[in-house]
């Protein structure tokens, strides 16, 4: 990893630290598309404990709890993590919801095979070389116990801004300060080699298109 890109992660943190510090609802208060998808898949899957990547202030985290979960949500914006716990004890959800600073360029906390689900919406199109995107990944897949599920969403290649936005080094775009890649479905195929995909669909939330992608962890033969 180059010193720029180093560079980029230290600068795309303050980002995000600066902007929930002035926004205490930076992405509302409804949950995602994403969650509401996760938590039918989870639900029908019989899980019961979700760790969240990228929660921000946790508007997905609460809701996921409010639908009966246990989440253990992270993220890299300290900012972020102390409006969601605030929240979780506010609804007086804090016994289902844990927060811990962390980012994901490091590996997972969990110990191999000890994680029945993974969430994470509008993380992996963050500021990501492809290399990260594809140890993250690995990672998901380490703390997974087989048959687990991983839901994500992420930025779509057929955004109307995919060609808008001025380009950074490594297939990242800007915007607003904040760096972000657009996904085409072959980085999503590439990205689940190890994995059983599920589904993935298109859809738009707001201004952007995205895809939801569902993967398991194949439960070994025999
Ligand atoms: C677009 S926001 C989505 C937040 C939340 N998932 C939601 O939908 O409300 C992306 C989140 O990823 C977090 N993030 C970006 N890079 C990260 C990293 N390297 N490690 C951990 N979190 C990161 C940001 O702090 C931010 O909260």
């Amino acid at each position: 990893m180059n010193t720029g890109h180093v560079e980029l992660g230290r600068a795309q943190q303050e980002r995000w630290q600066t902007a929930y510090e002035q926004h205490p609802h930076l992405h509302g208060t409804e949950p995602s598309a994403a969650a509401r998808w996760a938590a039918e898949v989870f639900g029908a899957a019989g899980i019961d404990d979700v760790l969240e990547l990228g929660a921000g202030q946790g508007r997905d985290a609460l809701f996921l709890a409010q639908q009966g979960f246990s989440v253990h949500a992270t993220d890299f914006s300290a900012s972020a993590l102390d409006q969601l716990r605030l929240e979780a004890q506010r609804e007086r959800l804090d016994d289902r919801v844990t927060a811990a600073l962390h980012d994901v360029r490091d590996p997972l906390p969990p110990a191999d095979a000890t994680v029945d689900a993974v969430f994470a919406n509008v993380l992996l199109n963050m500021a990501f070389t492809r290399a990260e995107l594809r140890s993250l990944v690995g990672e998901v897949h380490r703390v997974l116990s087989p048959g687990g599920l991983f839901v994500y969403a992420v930025w779509s290649a057929d955004d109307p801004c995919a060609g808008r936005w001025p380009q950074l080094e490594g297939g990242l775009a800007v915007h607003d300060g904040f760096a972000g890649r657009f996904f085409d479905e072959a980085l999503i195929h590439e990205l689940a080699e190890r994995w059983r995909l599920d589904d993935t669909t298109t859809y738009a939330e707001g201004p952007r298109r995205l895809w939801r992608v569902t993967l398991a962890k194949p439960v070994p033969a025999g």
